[in-house]
């Protein structure tokens, strides 16, 4: 009969949490490469609540790579999806599959085409850091596809490609992304300063004040504030590498106090830098400096920190959501108490909701 030869198709899943930053990544000094202007430090969030959920898939039947998100087809034209697939295809190894009949070269990846479905259980471009969930599953996933034999760090040098927070997903934790020195950005990649079990009892709160999209991208915001803000520079090197040596310590010694302390003056920062940015860039709305206030006054937080009894930090990403990481979960039940009198979802506050969840691990679907 001959004909047409059968037709297979090879599919990963994995899931991958989103990160939140403690100390800001905010300025590149490379655009292309992605490579930051400080080094940045995160916590990697519960995989229940926040993460990104991504099937990757080759065929011999597919004639082009597409990709949908959210259940909608985007474009892969963009510098950064590509700079991710070429650095992929390139370290691509040979994959063998008996049962299924399939057998790929490492140099057919060059000329497979794939298809990818990604979807988001939490806000898409709304300041919950979507692109680091995003662009971590998206290498992991093809990584897994393609049988590479890198580690995690390799791949986050690669994650960093597509979304420079994206590097950090890569682990679970306490993680730290290293700005590097070359400038082919061989050295900007993350570790992990602990493993999420590492002070596992904080427990993460995350007011969605809300779910729209943020009217300045990260990419673009952080590139206006690099051209125009005249406090940048001193951040990026007076502060904030005096704040890593600082909030390295204070995870390592679990020390609530300074940690909060850090975590909340960083966020500050960030957020002035943004001010200071021509034209001005604002991130946080009214809800959000209402809850700021709330939180500082009641839960005996930021501006009262030389006490032992902070209980609470706060950090606010490039949206107007405020992400609370409670000492404790007797703490995290007081403080949604509070905040759910003072903030009601969805009356006159203008909240959407609130998200849940324990720091985590990072979940490999394979
Ligand atoms: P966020 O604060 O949510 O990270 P950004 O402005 O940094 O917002 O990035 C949002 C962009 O990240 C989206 O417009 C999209 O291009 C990309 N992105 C988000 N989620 C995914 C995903 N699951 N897969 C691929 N790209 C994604
Ligand atoms: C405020 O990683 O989203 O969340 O590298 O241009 O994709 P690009 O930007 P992105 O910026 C994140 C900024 C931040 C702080 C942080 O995550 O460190
Ligand atoms: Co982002």
């Amino acid at each position: 009969m001959g004909g047409e030869p059968a037709k297979w198709v090879s599919m990963v899943t994995a899931r991958t949490p989103t990160n939140i930053a403690v100390i800001k990544y905010w300025g590149k000094r490379d655009e292309t490469l992605i490579l930051p202007i400080n080094d940045s430090i995160s916590v990697t969030l519960d995989p229940n609540h926040l993460c990104t959920t991504t099937t990757v898939s080759v065929s011999p039947s597919f004639d082009q790579d597409r990709m949908w998100l959210n259940g909608k087809e985007i474009s892969l034209q963009g510098g950064r999806f590509q700079s991710c697939l070429r650095e992929i295809r390139a370290r691509a190894q040979d994959v063998e599959d008996e049962k299924k009949g399939i057998k790929i070269k490492k140099e057919d990846w060059q000329n497979l085409h794939l298809h990818i479905a990604s979807y988001n259980n939490f806000p898409t471009a709304a300041g919950l850091a979507s692109s680091a969930a995003g662009l971590a599953c998206l290498v992991f996933s093809l990584a897994k596809l393609m049988n590479l034999k890198e580690d995690n760090s390799q791949l986050s040098a690669i994650a960093r490609q597509g979304s420079g927070s994206a590097c950090r997903s890569l682990y679970g934790g306490f993680v730290k992304w290293i700005m590097g020195k070359e400038d082919n950005g061989s050295d900007s990649l993350a570790v992990q300063l602990a493993d999420e079990k590492h002070w596992d009892e904080l427990v993460i709160i995350i007011a969605v004040v809300s779910a729209r999209q943020k009217e300045t991208s990260s990419t673009s915001g952080m590139r206006d504030t690099v051209e125009t803000s005249a406090l940048i520079q001193h951040r990026a090197k007076e502060v904030v590498p005096k704040r890593i040596i600082q909030m390295e310590d204070a995870i390592q010694k679990r020390d609530f106090p300074s940690f909060a302390r850090l975590a909340c003056t960083d966020s500050n920062q960030f957020h002035a830098v943004c001010l200071d940015t021509y034209p001005p860039i604002f991130y946080m709305n009214d809800t959000s400096h209402r809850q700021d206030n709330q939180l500082c006054r009641e839960m005996e937080s930021c501006r009262r920190n030389t006490s032992d009894n902070v209980q609470v930090a706060y950090t606010f990403d490039a949206g107007p959501n405020a992400v609370m990481i409670a000492r404790n979960r007797k703490t995290a039940a007081l403080l949604l108490q509070r905040l759910l009198y003072n903030f009601p979802p969805q009356s006159d506050t203008d909240l959407d909701s609130y998200i849940i969840g324990d720091k985590s691990i990072l979940q490999d679907a394979g």
